[in-house]
């Protein structure tokens, strides 16, 4: 009650404000009347700011997911960390609304609140630095995942990112983060060592193991502030080579398929931390007239995946079997999210996911979901033909070694990250709206089958329906421990516009 009350000020007095605009006849007055030469005066010389119409405005605006969509009445490119720093206190003198864009792979509904104000986008701040000791790396606040294991191994280092190229750093990282490396050393976040942070009312503030705040921002970062460079954590590359074995089965075997990578784990005691196993679920009629599921099974420091992995698989009689072996370069083109592939384009296509975590496979529910999504992609004139089920089952050795309270981050004890990715081609609300019944009919599914108490969802995969408490976890203390944080450090809900805390 008292948060809300405090809001609410903030916003009447920012809206007399607003409706005494200034006035300028410079090039620089976007719409509603503000006057960003002020701003520009400010900044260094390369950094830009960008009004509607131009092309640069255009193409820093198109995101990945095209639905539920944040709107900006300018977009300012900073050079520098000052240049943040200029911004957002400008913001503020304007109570303009601002919001962080980086990868713009961030598809949470949530986003769309935002329907004017400045979109900071930090592509420019992309420096990498790797210190002498070898020990870890300063990445600035825009840099993409890519350039950071390129550069890494250029150097003979490695640490954990996100595995998808043309997503940032630090997106995936602010909400966890999930990498092929996690089996290790943990997860994109638990490699952070110190953040520069631009907090809400533009102040700067170095956040390491000593600030209040550095549990939040491992899990819940977005709610805190704007990181301009974070230093982590790097290791020597431990394996170069790596091997892909992709098995794919039509969807009569479901049940034997989910069955065995169940028990391979279960009879073997723990989760092996050398091999990642994803599956995918799509409809390619020139493979199967129902959506077929392939199993990529990933493992580290061979060049052939090991039979005791691959056999069981094959003796459930697989459509195809298709082994490769190249480097841990290779691995997002292997799994279809490398620069060129798809995800990596903005198709102006909607791209909702409705995440669950899980701590195994139910076959019952798995069948479920299955004929489910058949029905979804395979029926005449369906605008979801392209959907894509994904089944991401990381290793985890790494994840569990940190214990459970150590940061937001809330879901160290599930195992399988799933979700449908039901993406389409936007034709107004009915067909929103049938995305919308689908994906949560579907994510209802495996939630019973799962025997939870709580819904258990990435943030970052989240569809922006979902509670905090699915977001952040439903312990009550890291629901309290989080609102605390976020009336201390952001007080007027500036950095509400992901995933809102509260
Ligand atoms: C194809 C694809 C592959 C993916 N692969 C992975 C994966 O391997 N692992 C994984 O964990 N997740 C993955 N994700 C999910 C990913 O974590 C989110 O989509 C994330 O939000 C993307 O970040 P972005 O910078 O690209 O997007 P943006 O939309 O630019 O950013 C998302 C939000 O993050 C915040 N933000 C970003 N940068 C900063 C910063 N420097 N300071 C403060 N706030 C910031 C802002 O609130 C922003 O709204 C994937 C998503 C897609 C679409
Ligand atoms: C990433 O690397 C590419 C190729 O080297 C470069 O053009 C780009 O500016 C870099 N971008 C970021 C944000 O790191
Ligand atoms: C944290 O505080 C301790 C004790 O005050 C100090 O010795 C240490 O240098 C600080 N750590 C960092 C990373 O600033
Ligand atoms: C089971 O564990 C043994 C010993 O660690 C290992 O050699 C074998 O590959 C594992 N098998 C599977 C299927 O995980
Ligand atoms: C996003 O979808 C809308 C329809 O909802 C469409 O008009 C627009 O062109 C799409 N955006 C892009 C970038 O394709
Ligand atoms: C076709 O798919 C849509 C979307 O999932 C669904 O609403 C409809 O019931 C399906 N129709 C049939 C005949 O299966
Ligand atoms: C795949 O990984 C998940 C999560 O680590 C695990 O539950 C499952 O048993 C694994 N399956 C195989 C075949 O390794
Ligand atoms: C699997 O899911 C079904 C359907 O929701 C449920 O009845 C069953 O209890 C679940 N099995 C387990 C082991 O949780």
């Amino acid at each position: 009650m008292f948060q809300l009350s405090l809001s609410l000020a903030a916003l009447v007095a920012c809206t007399a404000v607003v409706a005494r605009p200034d006035v300028s006849f410079s090039s620089l007055n976007g719409r509603g009347g503000v006057d960003f030469t002020q701003l520009a005066r400010n900044l260094s010389p390369s950094a830009h700011i960008y009004l509607p119409g131009s092309d640069g405005f255009n193409s820093l605006v198109g995101r990945w997911s095209n639905l539920s969509t944040p709107v900006a009445n300018v977009v300012v490119v900073p050079a520098t960390e000052n240049d943040v720093v200029q911004t957002v206190k400008f913001a503020n003198s304007k109570c303009l609304p601002f919001l962080t864009t980086n990868g713009v792979h961030g598809s949470i509904t949530t986003l769309g609140k935002m329907t004017n104000g400045i979109e900071i986008s930090l592509k420019q701040l992309n420096s990498i630095k790797i210190a002498k000791d070898g020990q870890t790396v300063t990445i600035g606040g825009g840099v993409m995942s890519k350039n950071v294991t390129d550069t890494l191994w250029a150097a003979g280092k490695q640490t954990v990112t996100g595995t998808c190229e043309c997503v940032s750093y630090l997106g995936p990282a602010l909400g966890g983060g999930h990498g092929w490396l996690q089996g290790h050393h943990g997860l994109v976040s638990d490699q952070f060592v110190s953040l520069r942070v631009v907090k809400a009312d533009g102040s700067i503030m170095t956040v390491d193991k000593n600030s209040s705040v550095f549990w939040a921002m491992k899990g819940a970062g977005h709610n805190f502030g704007i990181v301009t460079s974070v230093v982590s954590k790097i290791y020597d590359i431990q394996h170069r080579n790596y091997a892909l074995e992709t098995i794919i089965f039509s969807g009569d075997k479901v049940e034997a398929v989910y069955e065995l990578a169940n028990q391979m784990w279960l009879t073997n005691g723990t989760i092996p931390t050398d091999l990642n196993n994803w599956s995918y679920w799509f409809f390619d009629p020139t493979l199967d007239t129902k959506p077929v599921i392939a199993m990529y099974l990933i493992q580290e420091g061979v060049d052939a995946v090991d039979p005791a992995y691959t056999q069981p698989f094959h003796n459930l009689g697989p459509i195809v079997v298709q082994p490769a072996s190249g480097t841990y370069l290779d691995l997002a083109k292997w799994t279809g999210i490398s620069l060129s592939d798809t995800p990596c384009q903005i198709t102006g296509n909607a791209n909702p996911r409705f995440p669950i975590y899980l701590k195994s496979y139910n076959t019952t529910a798995q069948r479920q979901v299955y004929d489910l999504f058949t029905q979804a992609t395979t029926n005449a004139s369906t605008p979801f033909s392209n959907a894509l089920f994904m089944f991401e089952g990381y290793s985890t050795q790494g994840v569990k070694a940190i214990s459970d309270g150590a940061t937001a981050y809330a879901y160290r004890s599930d195992n399988l990250l799933v979700a449908p990715l039901l993406t389409y081609k936007p034709n107004g609300k009915a067909l929103d709206d049938q995305a919308f019944k689908l994906g949560n009919q579907i994510r209802q599914v495996l939630y019973e089958g799962s025997g939870q108490t709580s819904l258990n969802t990435y943030v970052n995969y989240a569809y922006g329906d979902e509670t905090p408490k699915a977001w952040y976890g439903a312990d009550q203390w890291r629901q309290d421990r989080l609102r605390s944080l976020k009336k201390n450090y952001d007080p007027k809900g500036s950095f509400s516009f992901y995933a809102p805390i509260a």
